[in-house]
């Protein structure tokens, strides 16, 4: 699977959304988030981000390892609903993610 990491949080940018063949990238209130059992791998979204966000789960940077857990997290609760637009934002950000200083800058 595909794994989105920090740089996403206050920018929630999209243009990731758009590419997605199977619609696996859900919504968050300070990032977005890809459901690692729908996501095909076909590396649509991960050269669109503005700000390089996404990564091949092999290729995550050291430093947003914990983004790989905080991704599949996200769907404890969730499952798999089989499509991000009819689920819309939740407010299923890991603990740590929302305890992030704003990086709006
Ligand atoms: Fe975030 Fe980049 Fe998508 S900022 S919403 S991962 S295009
Ligand atoms: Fe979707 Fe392909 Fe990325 S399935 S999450 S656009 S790797």
């Amino acid at each position: 699977t595909y794994i989105i990491a920090e740089p996403c949080v206050d920018v929630l940018d999209k243009a990731c959304v758009e590419e997605c063949p199977v619609d696996c990238i859900y919504e968050g209130n300070r990032m977005l988030y890809i459901q690692p059992d729908e996501c095909v791998d076909c590396g649509a979204c991960e050269p669109v981000c503005p700000v390089e966000a996404i990564f091949y789960e092999d290729d995550v940077p050291d430093e947003w390892e914990p983004y790989v857990s905080a991704n599949a997290d996200f769907f404890d609760d969730l499952g798999s609903p089989g499509g991000a637009s009819k689920v819309g934002k939740t407010d299923l950000d890991a603990a740590f993610i929302k305890g992030l200083p704003p990086m709006n800058s």
